[in-house]
């Protein structure tokens, strides 16, 4: 009988030379570079070039790959047509995928984006991600769509999308470096989806559309947004221990806590753990960052259990003025450059993903026609 592994942990699926996490040790590195290097050396773009070309740009290749995200940002009528006509209260990860299917409808040669596609269909997407998640977000508060910046790198312009002003410096880097550190993780969940949906020579749209749907979730990315949530709840960090004493006594898992792969702490949570205090510090609101560190306590003693990339990003986002609702549109789209990354490795070595299940179900049943039953 073939060897069963539940949640496919552990089970080989394919090679792959984009990202690799080291759950023992708790490493991650980015086509061999750590992941510790990369957040402090290179921005949102020269991480993307890293992840679809396998080696660090050149100056002049990333004044071209700037000048492609800068060309292709802006969004066109019908995409706007789109997103004004789609529920404008909706979940933002519902919109985003509605949104990233209908850009396969509106890109003519979306049919033919299989084996064929480019990097420049991956440029494309990337950029305009972080432009409909921003204008999704002004529909939703009655504003208008704000225009992108045509000064501002990535990270800088969603910022300035999202709220019209430009961020400080300190802003700017700090939600760079959580770009970069989102960007990809091996056969993650929803890359894995994207890569089954890609197996199939379905096209590039349907597979990034496929990995977003699968991203949702709060067991995967959005459990960033459940931690703040949970956050709020607590109110003051005084409150926090006895409150995750609670929910572990009720047998409640706490959000941003525990890993399929990490068995000791994710090294993304340390980068942004140090995000996050210089926020606090900058901005003078600690209490999130206190709370935070009362539950890694508490879940340490108690669970022995580490936090995950998810525990720190929300409090960061926050202290950078971003609704906790967005917190998983803003994975997304820093992780498609991995889920496109991970499409082109697909279809450059293809063999369609088909694991087995066990049936368990009845057999050799007696039929009974539907005048007798
Ligand atoms: C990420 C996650 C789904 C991994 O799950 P997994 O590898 O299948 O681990 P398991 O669900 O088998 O958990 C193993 C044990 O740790 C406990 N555990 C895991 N995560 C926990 C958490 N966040 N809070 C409390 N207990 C947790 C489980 O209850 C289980 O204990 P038990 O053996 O006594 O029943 C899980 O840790 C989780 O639900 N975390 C919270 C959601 C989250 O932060 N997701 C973001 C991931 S980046």
């Amino acid at each position: 009988m073939t060897e069963r592994a539940e949640g496919l942990r552990n089970v080989i699926v394919s090679d792959s030379k984009l990202s690799h996490v080291d759950g023992e040790a708790g490493q991650l590195i980015y086509r061999g570079y750590p992941i510790e290097e990369l957040a402090e050396k290179v921005s949102f773009e020269e991480a993307a070039y890293l992840l679809w070309h396998g080696y660090l740009p050149t100056k002049v290749d990333l004044q071209d790959l700037k000048a492609s995200f800068r060309l292709t940002r802006p969004l066109e009528d019908p995409m706007k047509k789109v997103l004004r006509t789609l529920p404008k209260g909706a979940q933002p990860m519902s919109l985003l995928r509605t949104a990233v299917s209908a850009a396969g409808l509106l890109d003519q040669k979306a049919d033919r984006a299989n084996e064929n596609v480019t990097l420049e269909v991956c440029e494309r997407m990337t950029a305009k991600a972080a432009s409909i998640v921003a204008a999704q977000w002004r529909l939703r508060i009655d504003e208008d769509i704000i225009e992108p910046h045509a000064k501002l790198d990535h990270a800088a312009n969603f910022l300035y999308m999202l709220n019209g002003v430009e961020p400080t410096e300190l802003q700017a880097k700090v939600f760079d470096v959580c770009l970069v550190l989102h960007m990809d993780h091996g056969f993650n969940a929803s890359t894995f989806a994207g890569r089954v949906t890609a197996s199939t020579l379905s096209d590039i749209y349907s597979s990034v559309t496929t990995a977003i749907g699968t991203l949702r979730g709060r067991l995967h990315g959005g459990a960033n947004t459940a931690v703040m949530e949970m956050l709020q709840e607590i109110e003051r960090p005084e409150r926090a221990e006895a409150y995750v004493k609670d929910l572990l006594a009720k047998k409640q898992r706490v959000m941003g806590f525990g890993h399929a792969v990490y068995k000791v702490i994710d090294p993304r949570a340390v980068i942004l753990r140090r995000l996050a205090r210089e926020l606090a510090d900058s901005s003078g609101q600690t209490k999130w960052i206190d709370m935070c560190d009362t539950i890694e306590n508490v879940m340490t003693q108690e669970k022995g259990i580490c936090c995950n990339v998810d525990f720190y990003s929300g409090p960061v986002y926050h202290m950078l003025g971003i609704h906790s609702l967005l917190f998983t549109p803003i994975f997304a789209m820093s992780r498609i450059v991995g889920y496109t990354a991970h499409i082109l490795e697909q279809y450059r070595n293809n063999k369609i993903i088909r694991p087995k299940c066990q049936y368990v179900g009845d057999v050799d049943r007696t039929f009974v026609p539907i005048k007798e039953r």
